[in-house]
């Protein structure tokens, strides 16, 4: 694993850069290339560029990419609070992609279960395998002031599964209290690149304590990445 932790403060134009770059030369080794897009509020700023700013929308292989959820609400689709919808929004309505490159996480399904099920279906027909298990060109990471990351929350028994890629987890204790989807830690740690997006002083000093800690998993999800095989960045916006 090599971490690469640029100075803080980083505008979102970097995060768009290294996100073009890490797809680009995925594409370009392989012809595809697959991307877990993060929600919360974080990344928008970084979609906006990707899909407004002239270099950056140039340097990304649009066509050849395939784009998934590392997480999702369990709302509709036109909910605000659906980390699909803003990214849709926020970039892939605006860029030259096929619909049938864009894979949210199934909301409408019969239920939180059957639908990770569905996406793990999704995930093994559109991303190449490493262990058995997805392995994403760029996987994205936010992470919350508790240390969770994805849908993985702390004591939550999701940060144990060592087989599925994609689980229900029960409504956590903070907004929005809805069930979720999440990838798992397995995918996490196969994936070939993983980029954790911060932003603000308060969630950089929260990182410094969490990062002081010993690895616990269960009390800090986001030690995940202290088990990542592939490259960690880290940036702060
Ligand atoms: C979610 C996210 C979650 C998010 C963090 C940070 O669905 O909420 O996937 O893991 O990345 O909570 O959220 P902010 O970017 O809003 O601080």
């Amino acid at each position: 694993m090599v971490s690469e932790a640029p100075a803080g403060g980083a505008g979102p134009e970097t995060a768009a850069a290294l996100i073009a770059r890490v797809l680009a030369d995925a594409s370009a080794r392989r012809g595809r290339a697959a991307v877990a897009l993060s929600g919360g509020s974080t990344p928008r700023r970084v979609y906006e560029r990707l899909a407004h700013d002239r270099v950056l929308r140039g340097a990304m292989p649009w066509a050849a990419t395939e784009f998934f959820w590392g997480d999702e609400r369990w709302v509709a689709a036109d909910h605000p609070d659906h980390n699909a919808r803003m990214a849709i929004e926020a970039c892939l309505a605006h860029v030259p992609v096929d619909p049938a490159q864009i894979h949210p996480m199934p909301t409408g399904a019969a239920s939180p279960a059957a639908a990770a099920l569905a996406y793990e279906a999704l995930l093994a027909a559109h991303v190449p395998s490493a262990d058995g298990l997805p392995q994403f060109d760029l996987l994205m990471l936010g992470m919350g002031d508790d240390g969770h990351t994805l849908s993985l929350f702390p004591g939550s028994a999701a940060l144990h599964e060592a087989e599925r890629a994609c689980v229900a987890v029960p409504a956590p204790a903070l907004e929005p209290r809805v069930p979720r989807l999440t990838l798992t830690p397995p995918v996490v740690r196969v994936a070939a690149h993983v980029l954790l997006l911060t932003s603000g002083p308060g969630k950089a000093a929260v990182l410094a304590r969490i990062d002081a800690a010993p690895t616990d998993i269960d009390r800090y999800p986001i030690h995940l990445l202290r088990h990542a095989q592939g490259t960690v960045t880290r940036i702060s916006l």
